[in-house]
Order: structure tokens, then C-alpha cells, then sequence
């Protein structure tokens, strides 16, 4: 984050989070600068003639006027290369279980350790020899940063020249591994960049959403999949889940990488974070899920400046290893308080307030953040990654099978592609107030995003978890022919079935709730028994236990049983038989323990289910 060139201003106000310097010339907007005697982390975010304005990522108390701030002369960069994974990091990228040993429990401020271990050495294997033209993006090597995962050292954005010498062997990420002639100037190469956290790593281009991003959530993959590369929130009241879905996504979501930023939430759900995901198992590798991911802790008793970088900081890292090629999901909990955190500083530098407070600019920066999602042709040639030194085992599959290799397993193989494709999928949280999703932070939020997965306060209540309502989330990314191609051919028109009913059972409710069952024709009382499988034998997963992961194949043979049973109801029913007796068939009971079927037999018992409802089903 340190740059040479610095120059001193001083203090001549201080406002919370938010302080003004004068002097500091030659500074330029967003340029990191240190602040007061403690050396305060800030960035200037306002410059006016001989004054700058700068929010400090720290706690300003103790600070006072006449204290010296110093320019680093550089933006707030963060750190990329080896040893990004499995690290944990605060908002601006200071590694946390560093700054614990360093200063213990309570961090002190103006505490600076650098995000990537200095003295780590990691063995770098290069790609290219000397002599060969190599451009922004090239591989250069590769790192085999996890046992599942290869880290590609690329030729920074912006560089491009002939390999002037280059290294194999064992390596710290500042010492030099090659070095590259461009303009009769050479460019030493390390294993470290950095990047300006609040610019966007360049590509070559956006690709149409076609594939989705798997999460293993039946309400989320049948009814409203996110596609990699696509966006989505969760806005919900206090206590809807959240959290838990975030977490949920975060443990059991196809991605390469994850990474999750907690973002103002409270410190004991990141306590819980961090100590629960270093013992889980990546269902996908069979490694250590941690191994896959990066988390960014920025809870509420951190400040609030430092909490509106933190996204940045996120995505970033995100970006990087989507320029890799791989698929990457950021999970943020919650953009609330990031949103709320921009409030807090504009209300300081008291600009024009928009809605309930909050700056005018919101959703142009939520926009812009949403808009650094994408599934895009990454810079540089290069085949696309395998995520490890050798191709991931089936073994280590979720739990019962299923994983993506056993469910593409039958399609044939596309044609391997010259360019290389790597994504971002983001998916923020998003807290209203009471639950109500007019105010400022949702409604600009789902204008700029692709799938709105509201969480319905009754419904939480009530423990129906995930409380996703079906019939006002929706999702836009049309994915339809991928599940068809994929899965099974009938997975649309089974998804747009089920939703129907749904809808159907939702309007006899309010009948229901009006005038009661006796107003309700037979068939339509088989609508309601339906709309009650589905909401309790389908649509509801617990995030604990087996069922918390449900693999595309599994998801689908329940919604087959379910439907077809409709079939028979509505047949039997036809045929005059009472609806009592119809909901008295064995199956009921049987459709109630779906759920608890290992995924690997669902096919076949789902089968015999069928079948015990009727004969003509094989
Ligand atoms: N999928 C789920 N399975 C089982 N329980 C769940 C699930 N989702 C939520 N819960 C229950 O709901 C509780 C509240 O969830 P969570 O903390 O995620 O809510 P939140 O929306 O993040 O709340 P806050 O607004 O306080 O941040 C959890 O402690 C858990 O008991
Ligand atoms: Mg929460």
C-alpha cells in the first residue's frame, strides 16, 4: 500500500471518520495517505484548493489538529499474487491473524503488516522461455498455490515485451522471477502485483450468461438460478437468514474461488465463519474448503471508512483469479452497511443528501460495483486452468456424489476453446429496515442486478428456511436449455409447472383465508395438498445436515415425484375417489423422507416411488 513519493500536509479538522488536511500538494483523489502521529491509514476523497478531504480507514479518536498527514503518493492498492487463499483479511487488506499475533485481541491502530507473507516461499514453474513475446495477460508460470489449485503468475495489465530471463525454483512473492524487455527498458516480474482495489482489472470483452453458478439450494437452482458471471441479492429483515444463506452459498457453490467479504456484520457470525470453515471439506476437490477461499471480516466494530473499502478490497481479488480463467463468486454480508457507511462519510463531507440520506451517487456505485460481475474473455492466450496439478477426483464429491464432473459426465465435452473465459458472480445481502424493500439500498440494488432472491419475513417466522418467497423473486438469466442439456430434458417444463402451482396455491390461500376450506372444490383442495408438498418437501432445505447441499440431479427427481403424485391425485379425483383417501396413499409418507435420500440412490427410489404411485411411471 506504501508508495515513495510522499509529501506532508496537516490537519486542520477532524469529523469521525472524516478529516481535513491542508498542504498536501501535489496529492490526487484517492490517493492513500497517513494520518496524524499514529500513522492512520485514509484516502483522499475530496480536493479543493489546497485542502483534501480524507476518510480514515481507523478510529480518529486521540487524533487532534496540527498533526502531520503524509502522501504515500498511490491509490489504495491491494496486494495479489501467492498466499491469497485461505487468508482473512480486514477491510483494507491487512491480514488479521498477523495483526492478532503482532498486537493481540484488540488491533492497534496504524498497525501495518503486508497482506501477502514475505518470507513464504513458493515454487514457481515457469511457462515461457527466454527469448519469447509475451503480452499483458500471458502466462508466465504457474504456482501450485493449493494441491488443488494452480496459481498463474500472468504478465501484468499493461506490459508486454521479450522474456529477458526467467527462473524456475523456490521464491519469495517480492523476489524477482523474470524479467521483461519492453522499450528498451526492463520490467522486473514477481509474484506479487498490485492493483488499485476501486478499478476494474481490464478483459477483452463480456460473454453471455449460459451456464449457472450451482449452489445446491432447490429453490435457488429450479426457480431462480444465478448464472457464473451474473449478479444477485438477498434483501431480508432482521434474523431472515442472510447470513446463513451466504454462508450456505459460500460452502456448497460451484465456483474456483470464493470469496466473502462480512461486511459490518456482527463480529461473533465472522467468529463463527472463522472457525467453522477451516474444518470443512470442498465438496467439489475433497481439500479443505479454505483452501478455496478468501475472506474479508470488516464486522461492525471496525470503522466505518475501512467497511466501504472492504467490497473493493474484495473484488479485486476476485478479478484476479477470474483473469486466471477460473469462476469466482463474491459473497458480500451485508452491502447494507457498506451502503450505510457511504452515508456516514457523505453526511460528513455534507453534500446534498439524496433519499433517507443517502448520497445521490448510490446506485451510480452500486451500478458500477454490480458491473464488475461478468463472465468475460480474459486478457493474454493461454489454455483455460484445471483447477489442480491434476484433474479434481470424483472423490471428492459432495457427499452421496453428484458432483459436476458425475452430472456432465454424459454431455459431450465442448470443443476447448483458444481464448481464455474466467467469471465473477456477485451475490450481496442487502438489510432493510423492518424488512421493507422500497427503501434506497434494495430498489437500487435489484435495478442494477440480475436475480432478486427476496427473503419473506412470515415465512422465517415460521421456519421455513430458506425463507426465499417464490412468487416475488425472480431471476432474468435465461438458463432453461443448459438445465435441459444438462440435467434432464423435462427440467424446464417440470420448473414451470411447479411454479404454477405454486402461484395456484398461493390464490386458493387467500380464498382459504377469507371464506374458508368449504368454498373450495375438490380439485382445488388437491391444488393446496400439492402446494404444501412442494413447499415442505422441496422447497425447504435446512442449512445443517445432509440435506444442505442437494446435487441438480437429486432436486430434480423430487420435483419429478411431486408432480407426478399431482397427476394422480387429480386423476383419482376425477375418478371420484374422496381426497382423503387419495392423501392417504403410502407415498405421502414416503415423499416426506425424500430429502433425507442419499443423492446417489435418488434416481433409482425416486423410481420406485413412481412407480408404487403409478404403474405406467418406469
Ligand atoms: N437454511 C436455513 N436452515 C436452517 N436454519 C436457518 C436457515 N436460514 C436461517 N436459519 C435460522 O435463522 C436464524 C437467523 O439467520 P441469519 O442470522 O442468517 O439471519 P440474517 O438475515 O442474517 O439476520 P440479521 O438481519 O441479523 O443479519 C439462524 O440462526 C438460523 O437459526
Ligand atoms: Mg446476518
Amino acid at each position: 500500500m506504501l508508495n515513495s513519493k510522499s509529501q506532508t500536509g496537516t490537519i486542520i479538522r477532524i469529523a469521525g471518520p472524516v478529516v481535513v488536511a491542508q498542504g498536501l500538494s501535489g496529492v490526487c483523489l484517492y490517493d492513500v495517505v497517513h494520518v496524524g502521529q499514529m500513522r492512520l491509514v485514509g484516502e483522499v476523497i475530496r480536493l479543493a484548493t489546497d485542502l483534501a478531504t480524507i476518510q480514515v480507514y481507523e478510529d480518529t479518536g486521540g487524533l487532534r489538529v496540527g498533526e502531520p498527514v503524509v502522501s504515500t503518493g498511490g491509490p489504495f492498492t491491494v496486494e495479489l499474487g501467492p498466499g491469497l487463499l485461505g487468508s482473512i483479511f480486514d477491510g483494507v487488506q491487512r491480514p488479521l491473524p498477523v495483526l492478532r499475533q503482532q498486537q493481540g485481541d484488540f488491533i492497534a491502530r496504524g498497525g501495518i503488516a503486508p497482506a501477502l507473507d514475505r518470507q513464504k516461499k513458493w515454487i514457481f514453474e515457469p511457462r515461457v522461455q527466454v527469448g519469447d513475446r509475451v503480452d499483458e495477460g500471458d502466462l508466465l508460470g504457474v504456482v501450485a498455490e493449493t494441491p488443488h489449485l494452480k496459481h498463474h503468475i500472468l504478465v501484468p495489465p499493461g506490459l508486454s515485451g521479450v522474456i529477458e530471463e526467467i527462473y524456475s525454483g523456490s521464491y519469495t512473492v517480492e523476489q524477482t522471477v523474470a524479467s521483461l524487455q519492453m522499450e528498451r527498458e526492463t520490467h522486473p516480474l514477481t509474484l506479487l502485483q498490485r492493483w488499485p482495489a476501486r478499478q476494474p482489472r481490464p478483459h477483452r470483452g463480456k460473454l453471455d450468461p449460459t451456464e449457472p453458478l450451482i449452489t445446491g439450494q432447490r429453490v435457488v437452482d429450479t426457480f431462480f438460478p444465478v448464472s457464473k458471471g451474473g449478479t444477485a441479492i438477498i434483501p431480508g429483515g432482521f434474523g431472515t437468514g442472510k447470513t446463513v444463506l451466504e454462508q450456505t452459498l459460500a460452502k456448497w457453490a460451484d465456483a474456483d474461488i470464493i470469496v466473502y467479504v462480512g461486511c459490518g456484520e456482527r463480529g461473533n457470525e465472522m467468529t463463527d465463519v472463522l472457525e467453522e470453515f477451516p474444518k470443512l471439506e470442498d465438496p467439489y476437490t475433497g481439500g479443505a474448503l479454505m483452501e478455496r477461499t478468501i475472506l474479508v471480516a470488516n464486522t461492525s466494530n471496525m470503522p466505518v471508512a475501512a467497511r466501504e473499502a472492504s467490497i473493493y478490497t474484495g473484488i479485486a481479488m476476485a478479478e484476479y483469479f477470474r483473469d486466471m480463467g477460473y469462476d469466482v463468486a463474491l459473497l458480500a454480508d451485508s452491502t447494507s452497511r457498506w451502503g450505510e457507511a457511504l452515508r456516514e462519510v457523505s453526511g460528513r463531507l455534507e453534500e446534498m443528501p439524496g433519499e433517507e440520506g443517502y448520497p445521490a451517487y448510490l446506485l451510480s456505485r452500486l451500478a458500477e460495483f454490480y458491473e464488475r460481475a461478468g463472465r468475460v474473455v480474459c486478457l493474454g492466450k493461454g489454455p483455460e486452468p484445471s483447477r489442480g496439478a491434476e484433474e479434481h477426483t470424483p472423490s471428492g464429491a459432495p457427499k452421496g456424489g453428484g458432483s459436476r464432473g458425475d452430472l456432465l459426465s454424459s454431455a459431450p465435452l465442448p470443443p476447448r476453446s483458444p481464448a481464455r473465459i474466467g467469471s465473477v458472480t456477485l451475490i450481496g445481502a442487502v438489510s432493510p429496515p423492518g424488512g421493507d424493500f422500497s427503501e434506497p439500498m434494495t430498489q437500487n440494488s435489484l435495478r442494477v442486478t440480475g436475480a432478486f432472491w427476496g427473503l419473506d419475513t412470515d415465512l422465517a417466522r415460521r421456519r421455513h428456511f430458506p425463507a426465499i418467497n417464490w412468487i416475488n423473486s425472480y431471476s432474468q438469466y435465461k438458463l432453461n436449455d443448459w438445465f435441459n442439456q444438462q440435467v434432464a430434458e423435462e427440467w424446464a417444463g417440470q420448473r414451470q409447472r411447479a411454479r404454477a402451482l405454486l402461484q395456484r396455491e398461493a390464490e386458493l390461500q387467500e380464498i382459504v383465508q377469507l371464506v374458508g376450506t368449504d368454498a373450495l372444490a375438490e380439485i382445488e383442495k388437491g391444488d393446496l395438498a400439492v402446494g404444501r408438498l412442494l413447499r415442505e418437501d422441496f422447497l425447504r432445505q435446512s442449512a445443517i445436515g445432509d440435506d444442505a447441499f442437494c446435487p441438480l440431479e437429486k432436486t430434480y427427481w423430487l420435483l419429478k415425484v411431486i408432480l407426478s403424485f399431482y397427476d394422480y391425485i387429480a386423476e383419482a379425483l376425477r375418478q371420484g375417489t374422496p381426497l382423503e383417501q387419495v392423501l392417504a396413499h403410502p407415498a405421502v409418507d414416503q415423499i416426506g423422507r425424500m430429502k433425507e435420500w442419499p443423492p446417489d440412490t435418488a434416481a433409482s427410489r425416486a423410481q420406485e416411488l413412481l412407480k408404487a404411485v403409478d404403474g405406467r411411471h418406469t
